[in-house]
């Protein structure tokens, strides 16, 4: 909160873990961030708390949409600093059916900050024509459609990021294409609806009972669109580590921060797990 005293877990003791080429920092993000050489990280990747009222361990998903869009925005700055001149930071977020104005009142206010290079769906589910693929979680309501779709912000310094379209695109559907118009190679730019489902699980356990992780293929992209090898990776709304996943498997190297040791444990022991490059 912009101007008010830090809640407690924000004093509490910061404390680095170290995985591999992977580093996972339990404390407040805004704390670290102002600690973090300047132009030092090259994508961040992240999915901050999206003020809906989720039920994460600790941090209170619910404060005035004016607090909380002026954390954003200090929060923003921060990343700023720390971001190289020719980096990429991909927002995710999302608004609800009673909140749908949000993602779009906090990307307006981050104008000051970044140009809006692109402006990505992420699709979470879908029907074609009636067929349909992916996760959602159903709206019950006569007014409002199911939420199948989130933001992806990709906001940059200027605009004028040099992008590796064919690093996270996809071979052509239409072969002939590929002579015709005289491409290099069975690639093309994916463009920016990206259909991206959740793994099929059980329980709670099996989405590391936390309540609003991305898939690890989300980050993973982020960083191949980024396209700079070893890059330096950061989330400063880690959660259960999803974005440090991908990092170690792009062969990047990543900065994870979370507040709450919980999902810092989850982190650590997804990572220790994953398999190395
Ligand atoms: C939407 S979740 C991120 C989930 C993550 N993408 C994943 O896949 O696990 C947002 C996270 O931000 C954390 N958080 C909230 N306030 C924070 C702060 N000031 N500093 C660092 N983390 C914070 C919450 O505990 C929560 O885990």
């Amino acid at each position: 909160m912009a101007g008010q005293a830090a809640p407690p877990a924000a004093r509490a003791r910061v404390r680095r873990y170290h995985i591999g080429r992977q580093e996972i920092i339990q404390g407040d993000c805004l704390r670290v961030l102002r600690r973090m050489k300047p132009e030092s990280v090259d994508v961040i990747v992240t999915s901050p708390p999206y003020n809906i009222g989720l039920g994460y361990r600790s941090y209170q998903d619910r404060r005035s949409e004016n607090d909380y869009l002026d954390w954003m925005v200090e929060i923003a700055t921060a990343l700023r600093r720390v971001l190289r001149p020719d980096g990429s930071f991909f927002l995710n977020i999302a608004g609800t059916s009673a909140e749908p104005w949000l993602p779009f009142e906090l990307v307006v206010r981050l104008r000051a900050l970044f140009a809006l290079q692109n402006h990505i769906s992420w699709v979470k589910s879908i029907a074609v024509p009636d067929d349909s693929f992916g996760h959602f979680k159903p709206v019950n309501s006569g007014r409002y459609l199911n939420r199948n779709h989130e933001h992806l912000f990709h906001l940059t310094l200027n605009g004028d990021v040099r992008l590796d379209r064919l690093g996270a695109g996809v071979p052509f559907k239409d072969k002939s294409n590929i002579a015709r118009r005289g491409h290099a190679q069975d690639r093309r730019c994916r463009g920016d609806t990206w259909f991206v489902p959740y793994e099929t699980v059980r329980d709670r356990e099996q989405k590391f009972n936390h309540p609003g992780t991305f898939p690890v293929r989300l980050p993973e992209l982020c960083i191949q669109l980024h396209g700079r090898a070893g890059a330096v990776v950061l989330d400063p709304f880690m959660g259960t580590g999803t974005t440090l996943l991908a990092a170690q498997k792009t062969g990047s190297r990543g900065i994870g921060i979370e507040i709450d040791p919980d999902y810092v444990t989850i982190a650590r022991s997804r990572l220790k797990d994953a398999p190395d490059v």
